[in-house]
């Protein structure tokens, strides 16, 4: 682990859509320091270098570990590069944040979480929902038992088409692991946290709501059943109109009570037979949250996410992808144990 009162400095490999909101979340972490910019793009790895004063910027990863000695890594780049590039840190000897999911199939996650335990370094996957207010307030009042036992989670995470042009990685289910693995594994993980139970099976159905030509599912109803007897049905779109619509909606429902979450209101409620109580408004940054918590773990504390987490989350994505295909509920662990 790094010491208490070293700045821990860190690349942001991968300079795209989402690497803005890391770059800004480590220049807000006075435990952070920003050493350099890696995209196999030149221009946008410049670009990202001009936008963070002049950082060294570099298209090689190698080159970048090497010339900067940096402790850490936070990966931003397109899914199917994760598990190449996290055994590249783990061999390094660095820390690394990796961006969702941590691979496109269950041995490429294995393979990252084993390379981090041979190396002893921190690999945290981003699941950033997990940061934000709406998921700990949740997680807080389900643990908190005052909803008793949960049997139910419905969580609704909708909006409009996303993403920048039709030639999108996103869109190729080969470079993304289909959206229930990009988008989809938000969900998975968060009620799969929420429950702190196992998931047994995940039974999925897709749509392709904006373009019958798309290869992704741009709609996906998702059902998951633990362990413990509760059951969680998510909903993720991209493919509603307008383009600028998003909404999300929580509802649990247990045998003391149930909690109720909804997008627009100012806060959610709890209600059991004693009434109903507000819960506190949100309004943190989720991603600075997220790399507060990535700083805790490199100083030695548990991580907020686990490798094992990660692959878990791939497992169910997998499951869902293929649950899609087959019409039929797959067993995530049959998902898990086959690459093992
Ligand atoms: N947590 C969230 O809310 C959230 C939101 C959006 C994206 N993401 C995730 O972030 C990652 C990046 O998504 P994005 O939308 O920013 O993609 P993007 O296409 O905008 O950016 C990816 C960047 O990586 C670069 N790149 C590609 N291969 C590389 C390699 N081998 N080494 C270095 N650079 C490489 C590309 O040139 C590009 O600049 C994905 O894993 C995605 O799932 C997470």
């Amino acid at each position: 682990m790094e010491s208490l009162s070293a700045t821990v400095r860190v690349l942001v490999v991968g300079t795209g859509f989402i690497a803005a909101q890391h770059a800004a979340a480590i220049h807000a972490e006075p435990r952070l320091e920003l050493a350099g910019v890696v995209d196999v793009d030149a221009g946008r790895a410049a670009a990202a270098s001009r936008a963070n004063g002049g950082v060294p910027w570099y298209t090689d990863l190698g080159a970048a570990l090497a010339e900067t000695g940096a402790d850490g890594c936070v990966v931003c780049t397109p899914n199917d590069t994760h598990a190449g590039i996290a055994e590249r840190v783990a061999a390094a000897g660095a820390h690394l944040l990796i961006e969702k999911p941590l691979a496109t199939d269950v041995a490429g996650a294995r393979r990252a979480v084993e390379a981090f335990a041979r190396a002893g370094r921190v690999l945290m996957p981003a699941h950033s929902h997990r940061h934000y207010d709406y998921a700990l307030t949740v997680r807080d009042v389900i643990r908190s038992g005052e909803l008793g036992d949960v049997d139910l989670v419905r969580l609704s995470i909708l909006g409009g088409w996303i993403w920048p042009d039709w030639r999108g990685w996103m869109l190729d289910p080969s470079r993304s692991g289909g959206h229930a693995l990009h988008n989809g594994v938000h969900l998975l993980d968060l009620v799969t946290w929420w429950t702190g139970d196992v998931p047994e099976t995940v039974y999925a159905r897709g749509r392709r709501q904006t373009a019958a030509e798309l290869d992704i599912y741009d709609y996906l109803e998702m059902t998951v059943r633990f362990a413990g007897g509760a059951v969680a049905v998510c909903e993720m779109s991209r493919g509603h109109r307008p383009a600028s619509y998003a909404r999300r909606d929580v509802l649990v429902t247990g045998t003391g009570g149930l909690l109720s979450l909804p997008w627009d209101a100012e806060s959610g409620t709890v209600t059991d037979e004693s009434g109903t109580a507000l819960l506190p408004p949100g309004g943190t940054d989720g991603f600075a949250t997220q790399m507060a918590a990535w700083a805790d773990a490199v100083t030695g504390a548990p991580a907020a996410v686990s490798g094992a987490d990660g692959l878990l989350a791939v497992g169910m994505g997998v499951a869902a992808e293929r649950s899609i295909a087959t019409g039929l509920p797959v067993r995530v662990d049959d998902v898990v144990k086959e690459a093992a």
